[in-house]
């Protein structure tokens, strides 16, 4: 197996083999101006002081110029939709400036080691390299004949891989890679009763695939897995149960407790289900269809239903081993807030509840079973200020997404305060916090887009995996050398 690897190379690569070539030449420019004249040292010393400039008036620009004209047409018809205000070019810039500036960036960095830049570390990412199994299809491809399998809530398990095979950061040598992607498709064993995701097999089924990578190839054994990238995108995460209590139980297999775990779940606390290296990543949201809501929404931005939540709201809430769904919170909801007309609460599902989202000036986000919920997602990308009901919830990506920005923290007790604690909002600092929803690197960072897309959540998750660059392997090889 391992003759058959493929050395396919990348050609994306332009701008660092520049970069490479030209720091060639620095070296090779110092030797000479030792052996001889001071010509060439003042040539360079001007160089030096150009590129220094460029790069920080260079970097003026990105870093000002948050309306950058994009790529994605997704987020484009986000910008024009959701703001009833015409978007303002800060400064215009073309995308040979761009381009220009970027090749700067990586020369000026390559030169000096500054601490990585995490708003904008493309230059980082450009040196990572993830290595992805290719795994028989009953551990991935085979559940994809399920349309579902790709596209529901848990459904990054199948984002992540695919943006991870087109992506730059993909090599095909496994002796080059930093991290170990395995490509496990737990949660699309639809149960024919409700419909709802059976995760029993989950752990038997990453079992059997860290067996048949282990036996075949060293790079398991030799880290005992910690360079070694899972994705858990269900209820709570690496635990693989969906009623906590269990899930605790259970706890995180032994075999994945070295690794890193891409995980829907996260809470401030302590908790057994984050009891391993992990990475908090936003639930799947198929960015096709939030491009379709927007394209449908009303032009004018109009928002006319105050506060909104659709979902699972039990009026008598069972007690199950113990616990009650929501911990009661969304049947406090139901009971305080049914019958107040600022409120648009449904327990019914409706398959075209995105478009009420668009419409609604406050999205509630109640925990269910876990704390995190989709509607956090779909809140921020359809800008609905999100309401977060789940005490100690730990959220995705707070580098790129400054969550207390953009969303209020309403405390599972204050829940019956709800109608106060939203008008208040709404007379004082509303305009604020849609403001700074409608900043597209927020939005662009929840979304898992197939390829990656610069700064989206694939992207984020490749951001945070390099600040744990000190679990790789081959690093670890080259700094003990
Ligand atoms: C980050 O930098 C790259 C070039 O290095 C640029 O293309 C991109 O627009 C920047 N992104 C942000 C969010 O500033
Ligand atoms: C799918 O889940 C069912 C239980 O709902 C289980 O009996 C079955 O073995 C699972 N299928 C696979 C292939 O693991
Ligand atoms: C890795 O370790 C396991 C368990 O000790 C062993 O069965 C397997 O053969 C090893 N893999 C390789 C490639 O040596
Ligand atoms: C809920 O059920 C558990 C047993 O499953 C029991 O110990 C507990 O007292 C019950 N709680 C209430 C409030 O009835
Ligand atoms: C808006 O006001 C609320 C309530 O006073 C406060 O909790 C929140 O932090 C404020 N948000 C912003 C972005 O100013």
């Amino acid at each position: 197996m391992l003759e058959q690897i493929k050395r396919q190379k990348n050609n994306n690569r332009g701008f660092y083999v520049k970069m490479k070539l030209f720091h060639h030449h620095h070296k090779h420019g110092r030797t000479q101006e030792k052996i001889n004249s001071c010509c060439f040292f003042r040539f360079y010393k001007w160089l030096l002081w150009l590129s220094l400039t460029l790069y920080f008036f260079s970097s003026y620009l990105i870093t000002n110029n948050k309306n950058t004209p994009s790529d994605n047409s997704n987020i484009n018809i986000i910008n024009n939709k959701l703001s009833s205000l015409s978007t303002t070019q800060v400064l215009s810039s073309s995308k040979s400036t761009i381009v220009a500036s970027r090749a700067l960036i990586e020369l000026t960095d390559s030169d000096s080691h500054k601490p990585h830049n995490y708003n904008n570390n493309s230059e980082v990412l450009r040196d990572l390299k993830i290595y992805v199994y290719d795994l028989p299809p009953n551990y991935n491809a085979d559940w994809l004949s399920n349309e579902r399998c790709s596209n529901h809530l848990f459904a990054s398990e199948v984002a992540i891989h695919r943006a991870l095979l087109t992506s730059d950061v993909r090599t095909y040598d496994p002796y080059e890679a930093d991290f170990f992607f395995v490509p496990v498709y737990v949660s699309c064993n639809f149960s024919t009763v409700n419909g709802f995701p059976a995760i029993g097999h989950a752990r038997s089924l990453i079992y059997s695939a860290i067996n048949a990578i282990s036996s075949e190839y060293s790079f398991w054994n030799r880290s005992g897995g910690s360079d070694h990238v899972f994705v858990a995108s269900h209820d709570f995460g690496s635990c693989f149960h969906t009623m906590e209590n269990v899930a605790i139980a259970d706890g995180v297999p032994s075999f994945l407790k070295s690794s890193i775990i891409l995980q829907t779940f996260g809470v401030k606390n302590n908790h057994p289900c984050q009891d391993v290296e992990n990475v908090v990543i936003p639930p799947f949201v198929s960015p096709e269809s939030v491009r379709r809501t927007l394209e449908k929404a009303p032009a004018n931005g109009r928002r006319d239903i105050f506060a909104f939540f659709r979902g699972k709201m039990e009026i008598n809430p069972k007690n199950v081993s113990g616990r009650y769904y929501s911990k009661k919170v969304r049947t406090a909801i139901w009971r305080k807030f049914g019958n107040d007309p600022r409120f648009y609460l449904q327990r019914q599902r409706f398959a075209g509840y995105q478009s009420e989202i668009v419409r609604s000036v406050f999205c509630l986000c109640p925990l269910g079973w876990a704390p995190w919920s989709p509607r956090l997602v779909e809140s921020v990308v359809l800008g609905c200020v999100p309401v977060v009901i789940a005490d100690n919830i730990r959220l995705p990506f707070p580098e790129a997404v400054r969550w207390p920005e953009i969303s209020l923290t309403v405390a599972e007790k204050d829940v019956g305060k709800l109608g106060r604690i939203l008008e208040h909002v709404a007379a004082t600092n509303i305009s604020t916090i849609q403001k700074n929803l409608m900043d597209p690197t927020v939005r662009r960072a929840l979304l898992f887009n197939t390829p990656i897309e610069q700064g989206d959540a694939t992207w984020q998750v490749l951001s945070a995996l390099v600040t744990k660059l000190d679990r790789s392997h081959r690093r670890s090889v080259a700094s003990s050398q």
